[in-house]
């Protein structure tokens, strides 16, 4: 079996009563479906004035070899004494309210295998979109570099959908209509043997043809699914981007790539559709043409043979043409399988992505910062160059280090190997002489908390934003934050001040206002550790000297690992450390580092022409 089957299948396993509920239901509907179609036998007797032939007296048991002919003799003797003791009307009554009563149940039992159906397919997809949600917040950033965002968001809206509709044919394909071709073969048989052998000369050939068909269909389908992610991807892009498009003119060239992907969509699909929806035309030929055969074969034993009368006949047809339905849903079930083992694929392909990032077995609890971070002959790379090579300095408890360096000299990597987005390649991260790498993931993300350059906002309240590390804080908690990150006076100016919504990734906010929270959220999560990512970068001078004024408050009292585009905020930093192209080419104080006239020199000197030239 599919791999990605038994996973799916594996969902369903809390769901196992409601699958039970619909296999019975479904059962009792195809053996009413079955015997709504029985009843046309008798009908049939009354409508063509052919005498029930029944036997004189009740038939002899003669063991149970011989149930079928029993079963028979004893139903056409009781149908012989009714129509013989009734009138025609009165025996047509009966059938009639027992067709009602028949196909009432019937439907009543298809409701019911639905309603079970319902519950178990909606429970599948809203547990394999839990679990793929979990997983990719758990997944490395690495991991969402590579990728296109819409490409994630895909296969967490369409492909689950996918699977979900699948697991929902799979089920029936597996129960309710075996079950009707079952009971419908059986009654056939019943009728008659010959007959139904004729069928089954048919089937297999029936069933080569079209699985030859179906084999293509995975295949445009996962390119369909791709496509699919492709719009997602270009639509996410648009809106996030929406002020650059605009501001550059670029609604032409947007509006062209978005008609590639749709045409492209456009020709898979429709590829896609039509052979798939040759599986229902097709199979309905080939049962049609079973049908030809059996009518042209009975018509011979009705008409030469005269073994079968015409009632019979009549209703063995109708039997057979009630395969048709089932066995065409059949055909066209095992490429909706196809089309869902696609999409399976996918969210699979996230499931087992590797989470690299993991804790150990053993990973040590970490409550406190007590004396320092290290950084031992630290290298990195993302891909394949090294970008950080054997970088080496210390953070003793207490104080504020600085990172400069050119643009693109690796300080925000070195903010995201302390956090652990990355582990490290080579040499090793330890704090108080433990490796970061021993250290619960939790703790250690305890210990710190990071303000970056581009502030991260969600939409949602003002209050909400602030509380994240810590979703219970007290009014007064989440005020005081505020207070010390300067933004409280600008948040009760707000319409609903702190019950404020800010608009999808805050936009309803300004620059300085935006960092400001982001700050009141780090001041609220309060851990020992601060790391400042360029956090004023993105500021106009006004709201620089604010959001400076409470970055210097939030230092306070912490450790911090600073790292400044602007030089003449740091210059009381117990270490300024410089990076130049991934490697540590200085460290001191800012006079020791001035007096030495090197890189340090060079920068501050450039950043005093640029304050000259303001
Ligand atoms: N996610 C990433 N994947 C691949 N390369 C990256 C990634 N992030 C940064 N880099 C590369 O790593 C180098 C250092 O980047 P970074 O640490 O952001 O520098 P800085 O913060 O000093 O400007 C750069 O050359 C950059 O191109
Ligand atoms: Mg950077």
């Amino acid at each position: 079996m599919d791999s990605n089957l038994r996973k799916i299948l594996s969902y369903t396993r809390p769901y196992k009563w409601w699958i039970t509920g619909n296999v019975v239901s479904n059962i009792f509907y195809a053996f009413f479906g079955m015997l709504a179609m029985l009843v046309l036998m008798p009908m049939l007797q009354i409508l063509f004035r052919v005498s029930a032939e029944g036997p004189a007296s009740r038939p002899e048991w003669t063991g149970l070899g011989h149930m079928k002919e029993f079963a028979q003799q004893w139903m056409a003797w009781k149908w012989s004494i009714y129509t013989s003791t009734h009138t025609p009307g009165q025996s047509l009554t009966l059938v009639i309210g027992l067709v009602l009563v028949i196909v009432f149940l019937k439907n009543l039992f298809g409701y019911l295998a639905m309603v079970f159906a319902t519950v178990l397919r909606n429970g599948i997809l809203r547990d394999i979109r839990v679990d793929l949600y979990d997983k990719i917040l758990r997944l490395p950033l690495e991991y969402f570099s590579d990728r296109r965002k819409g490409d994630t968001i895909a296969r967490i809206t369409s492909d689950v959908y996918e699977v979900q509709m699948t697991s929902m044919t799979v089920l029936e394909m597996l129960v309710r209509d075996p079950m009707t071709i079952l009971f419908t073969v059986g009654a056939m048989w019943f009728l008659n043997y010959k007959l139904t052998l004729f069928i089954f000369v048919f089937v297999p050939l029936a069933g080569l043809i079209i699985s030859l068909i179906g084999k293509q269909l995975k295949k445009s389908s996962l390119a369909v699914q791709r496509t699919n992610s492709r719009f997602l991807s270009l639509v996410e892009e648009s809106l996030s981007g929406i002020k650059i498009i605009k501001a550059f003119n670029a609604e032409g060239l947007f509006g062209k790539k978005f008609r590639a992907v749709v045409n492209d969509m456009f020709r898979l699909t429709t590829r896609m559709v039509n052979r798939q929806n040759l599986a229902s035309p097709l199979s309905e030929f080939l049962g049609v043409g079973v049908i030809a055969g059996i009518i042209g074969y009975g018509g011979h034993l009705v008409l030469v043979e005269k073994s079968l009368s015409a009632p019979v006949f009549i209703t063995f047809v109708a039997l057979a043409y009630n395969v048709l339905t089932p066995a065409k849903n059949i055909a066209r079930a095992g490429y909706a399988v196809r089309r869902g083992m696609a999409s399976a694929e996918r969210v699979f392909e996230i499931m087992e992505a590797d989470e690299k990032i993991r804790d150990k077995p053993v990973a040590v609890a970490k409550e406190n910062f007590e004396r320092e971070i290290r950084l031992e002959n630290v290298s990195f790379r993302y891909e394949a160059d090294e970008v950080l090579r054997d970088v080496s300095f210390r953070v003793p408890k207490g104080a504020t280090v600085a990172l400069v360096g050119q643009s693109g000299s690796g300080k925000t990597t070195i903010a995201h190997l302390l956090m652990r987005f990355y582990d490290v390649t080579g040499g090793k991260i330890t704090i108080d002489g433990i490796d970061i790498r021993d250290i619960r993931k939790r703790d250690l993300r305890n210990l710190m908390a990071i303000v970056t350059q581009e502030s991260i906002l969600f939409n949602d309240t003002v209050r909400n934003n602030i509380a994240l590390a810590k979703p219970d804080a007290t009014d007064e908690e989440i005020i005081q934050a505020a207070k010390v990150a300067n933004a409280h006076d600008f948040i009760m100016q707000l319409p609903k001040g702190y019950d404020t919504n800010i608009g999808d990734s805050g936009n309803k906010l300004s620059g300085g206002q935006k960092q400001r929270i982001n700050i009141a959220r780090a001041v609220l999560k309060n851990p020992p550790v601060m790391i400042l990512d360029e956090a004023t970068s993105a500021l106009d001078t006004e709201s620089e000297r604010l959001v400076q004024d409470a970055l210097d408050r939030l230092m306070q009292g912490h450790t911090s690992v600073v790292i400044a585009h602007r030089l003449s905020t740091i210059k009381n930093a117990d270490l300024i450390v410089v990076m130049d192209k991934g490697r540590v080419v200085e460290t001191g104080s800012h006079k020791e580092l001035m007096k030495r006239k090197g890189i340090y020199h060079k920068l501050v000197m450039l950043q005093s022409f640029e304050v000259e030239d303001e």
